[in-house]
């Protein structure tokens, strides 16, 4: 009797912690994994940093911005914050005090995140080291250091909203969606821009540049961005950060290593189910500049010395080593800033878990002309079933101060 009351007691003592726990530590996994798919660490943890102490500078249009701290710590980081405000800084682009925050940090796609979610990742902030590091982030220039001048533009751009789902759609599309258009923020990155940094209609996912290179279209339709891939390669890519098609670099090789790789299987299935319903813009399918052209003749016989030892004669690479250059969005892209940024300054490839060795390519700009740059550009975007627009002289010389101006 009395041993039977004892393991009610008990049972009743213990029972609803221990389940209260185990709730708690699987919300604090999934607030990991939800941190990962967004990012944070991209911006909020500083090279050689601590993780999530902030300080790191984020380049934007108008100037930088210095990341803040969101570490527990109470008085520098975001410990002592509410529930609610910390939800308000995910879904409204609020901070604390109600100031506006700049949309360097991405609210204006955090905002489809559930709250459900949004809790979780305080859930796993919650659990990190509170480190101590006061973070002074506006250090834009007038009239962008008024933060004041935020409740402008998010009246003009921005509309806060958890994803809804679209019924007429699979349950993959929409979690795919979700995925893409509010965590991930791939248009961020990929998504045309106006002089104010805010998303232009009707250039969703088709492509912007930034940091020195060009996202590219990531829509499909008519030739350009996606339309050769499968979703298979879509999920290869972001997997591994290589497919037959391409190896990401530069910014996207960050975003490769420190998100998507980690995202899963079947998470990242729904992300490409969702791209390749996006659809892009639907104008005159492009042709390819003709093989008898002086340009392309030129570009042909700098391609034969100089990059096909590894690109192969026919374009077509080694699989997964050195890419093949058609099919890839970034080769076909309309604005051509990222095959000037490779054949420039050179590259190395991104390292992941799945492809843990780095191939890398060669910086061409002390060995090519503007104009022998141009040519074997205008080449490569115009060979092997390829077409895009022809690269100027120009274009080259102007992509030489833009990389060298970050090189400062
Ligand atoms: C692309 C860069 C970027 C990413 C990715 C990013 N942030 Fe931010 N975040 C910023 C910047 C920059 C600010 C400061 C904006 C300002 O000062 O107006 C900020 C501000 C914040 C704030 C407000 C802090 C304060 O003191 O006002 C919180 C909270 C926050 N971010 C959380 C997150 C979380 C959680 C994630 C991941 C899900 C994340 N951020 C991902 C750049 C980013
Ligand atoms: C921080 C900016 C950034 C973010 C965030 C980002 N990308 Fe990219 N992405 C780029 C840049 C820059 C390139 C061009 C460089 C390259 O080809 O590797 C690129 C290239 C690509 C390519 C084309 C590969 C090729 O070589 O042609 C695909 C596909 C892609 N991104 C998909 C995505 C998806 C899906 C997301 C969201 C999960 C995403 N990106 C998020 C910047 C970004
Ligand atoms: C030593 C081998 C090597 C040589 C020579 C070389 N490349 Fe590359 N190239 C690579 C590797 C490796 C990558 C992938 C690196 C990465 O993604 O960061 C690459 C990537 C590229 C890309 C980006 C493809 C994409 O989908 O993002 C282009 C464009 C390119 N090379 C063009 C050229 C041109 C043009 C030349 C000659 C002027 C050349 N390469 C010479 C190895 C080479």
């Amino acid at each position: 009797m009395r041993a039977a009351v004892l393991g009610v007691l008990l049972g009743a003592a213990i029972a609803p912690a221990a389940w209260g726990a185990a709730q708690d530590f699987d919300e604090v996994q999934r607030g990991r994994y939800l941190a990962t798919i967004g990012d944070c660490t991209a911006c909020h943890t500083a090279p050689g940093g601590k993780l999530m102490a902030g300080g790191r500078s984020i380049e934007t249009p108008f100037g930088n911005i210095v990341s803040p701290n969101i570490t527990p710590d109470r008085e520098t980081g975001i410990g002592a914050w509410t529930d609610d405000q910390f939800y308000a800084s995910m879904h409204d682009g609020t901070s604390a005090d109600g100031d506006n925050l700049y949309p360097a940090m991405p609210y204006p796609h955090f905002t489809k995140v559930t709250r459900d979610d949004v809790m979780a990742i305080r859930a796993w902030l919650n659990t990190l080291e509170p480190v101590v590091n006061r973070v002074e982030a506006n250090q834009l220039p007038f009239p962008f250091n008024i933060r004041a001048a935020m409740i402008g533009w998010n009246e003009l751009f921005f509309t806060p909203g958890v994803w809804q789902d679209d019924p007429k759609k699979s349950a993959e599309w929409n979690r795919g969606g979700y995925l893409v258009e509010g965590l991930a923020h791939c248009g961020a990155c990929h998504s045309a821009k106006n002089m104010l940094g805010a998303d232009e209609s009707g250039g969703h996912l088709q492509g912007y540049a930034l940091q020195g290179w060009f996202a590219p279209a990531i829509t499909s339709g008519d030739g350009v961005g996606l339309d050769k891939w499968t979703e298979d390669d879509i999920v290869e890519y972001l997997k591994t950060g290589t497919n037959r098609f391409a190896t990401a670099a530069g910014p996207m090789a960050e975003a490769v290593s420190d998100s998507t790789q980690h995202i899963s299987i079947a998470d990242l299935r729904a992300m490409a189910a969702y791209l390749k319903d996006q659809r892009g813009p639907s104008g005159d399918k492009r042709k390819p500049m003709d093989a008898k052209d002086p340009v392309m003749r030129a570009g042909e016989a700098i391609y034969v010395d100089k990059c096909a030892a590894c690109h192969t004669m026919n374009g077509e690479g080694i699989a997964r080593l050195f890419p093949t250059l058609s099919a890839s969005p970034t080769v076909e892209a309309e604005n051509p800033l990222s095959v000037l940024h490779v054949i420039l300054n050179g590259t190395r490839a991104v390292q992941t878990r799945l492809a843990p060795t780095a191939p890398a390519m060669p910086a061409f700009s002390w060995e090519l002309t503007d104009a022998q740059v141009a040519a074997v550009a205008t080449y490569v975007r115009n060979a092997w079933g390829n077409a895009a627009p022809a690269v100027t002289a120009g274009d080259v010389s102007s992509a030489r101060k833009t990389l060298e101006a970050r090189r400062e």
